[in-house]
């Protein structure tokens, strides 16, 4: 990542930031769009596949983009369902570029080989690794992980940082230095969610036989490896949360004395440009349609929770929380 790059970026979190906390118009820096629910797998956990199939066609995109810009937004992260589906994603990610936008991409990499041109202008990868071959199918389906690691040699061999994702549904820590050492050999970093329930975008529960106590000790002991320094991009402080989180049937709650800075400092944006605080909030709460809407003045601030342990969401909120720790934990991590 370019010096000028940084510099955007860093600047657009830091209005960001003084908006958020001195109660100014929402100002956000970063955005994920949904650019298709669509998906070729159907993971046990998700729900993205099952809802409106529509897509946003590429000039609406084009619009999409040129209001997030003119909102100030950075940082555009394209997520799905599985982005590689659409054909025209190439032609996303390069009017995503020409604004200047830093780009990442959420993709289970299975489509890769057929379009590895598609991520040439791509920043930052994320992808899906829920374990090895066998645990990794079972919740994601057979052939989930074809052509998988291959994607992932190619991609950091071209200087793509790569990121993984690993659902946590149970306390599996074997499975967790699996993973690990296969980051150290192929060269990327494991980013850890837990399971979340309860809102559109997700389906499934956790198996009744994992006891939130147990789960609380597999983050502890996931948050000792992040501070000996294996390869694990989540930050400290948001395996520190996790370690102390009460019930992990329960992603998000309502706790009037919290703020939340969905909505004031990121965004997203489902397939058709109806915009909500987070994903999470998806069906929770009425959407604002991003190409009839302005963001800044139809946001009302308000968000149907106020505290979660929702992956991205939780250290979103923690950039904001903690801006100083917690932006050069990340600039650490960018570097
Ligand atoms: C919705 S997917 C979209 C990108 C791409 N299709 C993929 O699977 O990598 C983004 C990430 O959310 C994760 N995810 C899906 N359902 C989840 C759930 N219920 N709780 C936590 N993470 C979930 C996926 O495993 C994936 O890493
Ligand atoms: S997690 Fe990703 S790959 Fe799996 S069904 Fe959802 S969108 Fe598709």
């Amino acid at each position: 990542m370019g010096t000028v790059d940084l510099a955007r970026l860093g600047l657009s979190y830091g209005m960001s930031l003084v908006a958020f906390h001195g109660g100014r118009e929402p100002r956000p820096f970063s955005a994920a769009f949904a650019v298709t629910n669509r998906c070729n797998l159907r993971c046990a956990y998700c729900n993205t596949p099952f809802l409106d199939p529509t897509d946003l066609p590429l000039p609406r995109v084009s619009e999409l983009f040129d209001r997030l810009k003119q909102m100030g937004v950075s940082r555009l992260g394209l997520v799905g369902g599985e982005p590689l589906v659409r054909k025209d994603i190439r032609e996303i990610v390069s009017l995503a570029k020409e604004r200047h936008f830093f780009v990442t991409f959420n993709s289970n990499l299975v489509l890769y080989r057929r379009r590895p041109e598609v991520f040439d202008d791509v920043d930052l990868v994320f992808t899906s690794l829920d374990g090895d071959e066998e645990a990794h199918c079972a919740e994601r389906g057979a052939h989930a992980y074809d052509g998988v690691l291959d994607a992932i040699e190619a991609l950091t061999s071209r200087g793509k940082p790569v990121v993984a994702i690993q659902v946590v549904q149970k306390p599996d820590i074997e499975q967790t230095e699996g993973l690990l050492q296969l980051a150290e050999r192929l060269g990327f970093q494991m980013h850890f969610q837990p399971q979340c329930v309860d809102t559109a975008i997700v389906r499934g529960a956790l198996p009744e036989s994992v006891t939130s106590e147990a789960l609380r000790d597999h983050w502890a002991a996931l948050l000792e490896r992040k501070r000996a320094g294996r390869p694990i991009a989540s930050s400290a402080r948001y395996l520190a949360v996790q370690s102390r989180w009460r019930d992990f049937r329960v992603s998000a709650m309502l706790d009037p004395s919290a703020r939340c800075a969905a909505g004031r400092g990121f965004l997203y944006i489902d397939p058709l440009g109806d915009a909500y605080p987070c994903a999470f909030t998806k069906g929770k709460t009425e959407p604002i349609n991003l190409l009839e809407q302005d963001w800044r003045r139809a946001f009302t601030g308000a968000t149907p929770c106020t505290v979660c342990n929702v992956g991205p969401m939780l250290e979103f909120n923690l950039l904001f929380q903690n801006p100083l720790s917690a932006s050069l934990e990340a600039l650490r991590r960018i570097r």
